[in-house]
Formats: C-alpha cells, sequence, structure tokens
C-alpha cells in the first residue's frame, strides 16, 4: 500500500503523505500566502476548519477553494495567487 502521492504546487512536484490537506502541502512547500486581500495584503490559512476563506487557491483549475478543506489527491495541481 502506498502513503504518499505527488501533488504540483505552482507547476513544481511535492510528494505528501495520503490524508494531507492541501494546506498542509502548501505549507511543508514553505508557501504560507495563497493570494491577496482586495487592500493587497497577502492572506493564508487562519482558521484551519473552513470558515474564514483565508487559505482559497486555485485547485484543479477551480478558483477559491478552501485549502484547510480539502484533502490532497494524486497529481492536484495547487495554484496560488501569481502576486504571491
Ligand atoms: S483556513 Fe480558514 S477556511 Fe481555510
Amino acid at each position: 500500500m502506498n502513503n504518499s502521492m505527488t501533488v504540483y504546487i505552482n507547476g513544481q512536484p511535492l510528494v505528501v503523505a495520503a490524508g494531507t490537506s492541501a494546506a498542509a502541502a502548501l505549507a511543508i512547500a514553505g508557501i504560507d500566502a495563497t493570494h491577496f486581500s482586495v487592500t493587497g495584503m497577502p492572506r493564508g490559512p487562519v482558521c484551519g476548519m473552513g470558515i474564514c476563506f483565508e487559505c482559497s487557491a486555485t485547485i484543479d483549475g477551480r478558483p477559491r477553494q478552501r485549502t484547510c478543506q480539502i484533502v490532497c489527491r494524486p497529481k492536484m495541481e495547487i495554484r496560488t495567487d501569481d502576486k504571491v
């Protein structure tokens, strides 16, 4: 049984354990901001439980997904805001 998988963060491969959230994968990759606020401030995970939406990123082409609520799947593509 294989307990790891490769996901892609801004095009870069990252091997994560099964059950890793997309937010955790971003943290493992050293990325602490996923997008910018309307005032231009970098934003990243705050609550870790799906309420604040501060962890939003594009996942498999779907924008504004809460990365703390999504478990990594093999070959998942996670993209942060281009300005981050
Ligand atoms: S960290 Fe708050 S919704 Fe994801």
